[in-house]
């Protein structure tokens, strides 16, 4: 059996990991400060083969609390640290004093570092340590005091554990907005205009916390390992969108996320990218396009690769797919073609702003040479399929077998 430790479980994207996690049979460490609220999602658990949880109710902001939490939990296959809060106070930065800014940092930045440190001991080789950092971590979001300083360091704080552990796999997921409790209170205290939100996401909508949850779980799967010490953003296309006109509100239903997937794998060499999904096809699947090309590109000729594989996959979908291009993680480039690869992923990226509000996503993953197929197939499983529909305009960098011993 798996053993995964959740933190901040009794609300909103915990919540729902939690039921995803404990229905794959997984059995689960759920750590909050809310004890009536951990105890009520606790026992809404689907039942699965007489599996018992584990409440754990903690203030993560208290060190000697969560020194305590090793007592009792069994050895972990994945620690997700996930609980945050955001400012409740629109205060300029420069009238908070130093305890208001405290407290923020201590839940979103101290807390991960200490939960690991406290767990260390239990974690199973290979575990994997996901942080749930922000988009507020790559853009700065006013008139929230140190929410995002705190993301920011965060993601920084991921990437040198990862530095530190290459044996484990440690990645950062950075969340657009996903509609939940905490979202909703912005809402209702008139701090976040959904519309003006809306208007800046390519994908014309807000994530459901179900969606940050299949993220999570992939991440947490052993399939995560080519994205150590990456950063995964979540966000419908806004961290990668400069566009100056807002975006329209989506028409389109999201598809189950848990569909089945149609792929179709092109390019030449398609063999060995293609097993994955053979067998997962159906009437209502979510159709998808790996679009292998590229890497046989010549130098120099890898945005023409991409926008060629771009062309004709909107010839063959007017809307709700996805195309996944594979990109060569090329370290020997000669410096005068460096800046292929550079305009090949902005393509992918200023693709996705055009063709978000007809849910068409496009994202890319680079591979280095040494990296076999069959080890990136769960990554592109999730990334091609529907659990990812929030996913549009990233380029994934997958490190390879030569770097094991780094991160
Ligand atoms: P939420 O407010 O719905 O849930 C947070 C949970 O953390 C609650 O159960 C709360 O009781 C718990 N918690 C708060 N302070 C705690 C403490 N001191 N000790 C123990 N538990 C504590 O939040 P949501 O929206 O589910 O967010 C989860 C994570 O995702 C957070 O880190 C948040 O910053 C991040 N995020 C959320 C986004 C969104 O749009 N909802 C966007 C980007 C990031």
């Amino acid at each position: 059996m798996q053993n995964v430790l959740i933190t901040g479980a009794a609300s909103g994207i915990g919540r729902d990991t939690a039921r995803l996690f404990a229905s794959a049979g997984w059995q689960c460490v759920l750590v909050d400060r809310n004890a009536q609220a951990l105890e009520k999602v606790v026992r809404s658990l689907p039942a699965h083969g007489g599996v018992t949880h584990f409440p754990r109710v903690i203030d993560l902001t208290d060190r000697q609390q969560i020194a305590s939490l090793a007592e009792g939990t069994p050895a972990l296959d994945a620690i997700l640290n996930n609980a945050g809060m955001t400012e409740p106070s629109t205060l300029p930065l420069i009238e908070q004093t130093p305890e208001q800014l405290q407290r923020l940092l201590a839940l979103n930045l101290t807390a991960p570092a200490a939960v690991v440190d406290a767990c260390a001991g239990l974690l199973r080789p290979g575990a994997r340590v996901v942080n749930v950092s922000s988009g507020a971590g790559l853009a700065a979001i006013p008139w929230r005091g140190a929410y995002s300083p705190s993301k920011a360091g965060l993601i920084a704080q991921t990437m040198a554990l990862a530095q530190a552990r290459p044996d484990l796999c440690v990645t950062v997921l950075a969340p657009g907005f996903v509609r939940t409790e905490l979202v909703e209170s912005l809402i209702q205290s008139g701090r976040l205009v959904p519309e003006g939100a809306v208007a800046k996401i390519p994908l014309g909508r807000m994530a459901a916390p179900a969606e940050m949850a299949r993220a999570l779980f992939f991440l947490a799967s052993a399939g995560a390992r080519p994205l150590r010490g990456q950063i995964l953003a979540l966000n419908g296309g806004s961290s990668i969108s400069g566009a100056s006109r807002p975006y329209a509100p989506t028409t389109i239903d999201t598809l189950p996320l848990d569909g089945p997937v149609k792929l179709d794998v092109r390019g030449d060499h398609a063999g060995p990218w293609h097993s994955w999904a053979e067998a997962s096809t159906g009437t209502t699947a979510y159709e998808a396009c790996l679009d292998v090309s590229a890497l046989s590109a010549p130098e120099g000729g890898l945005l023409q690769a991409v926008h060629l594989a771009a062309t004709r996959f909107a010839g063959r979908h007017d809307q709700q797919a996805s195309l996944t291009v594979l990109l060569p993680s090329r370290s020997t480039a000669r410096w005068q073609a460096a800046g292929d690869a550079a305009a090949a992923r902005m393509l992918v990226s200023t693709l996705a702003c055009e063709w978000g509000s007809l849910a068409l996503r496009i994202n890319a993953v680079e591979v280095p040479e040494d990296l076999e197929p069959s080890q990136l197939h769960p990554l592109l499983a999730y990334v091609c399929g529907p659990a990812a529909q929030y996913l549009t305009g990233q380029t994934l960098r997958c490190r390879g077998s030569a770097s094991q011993s780094e991160a």
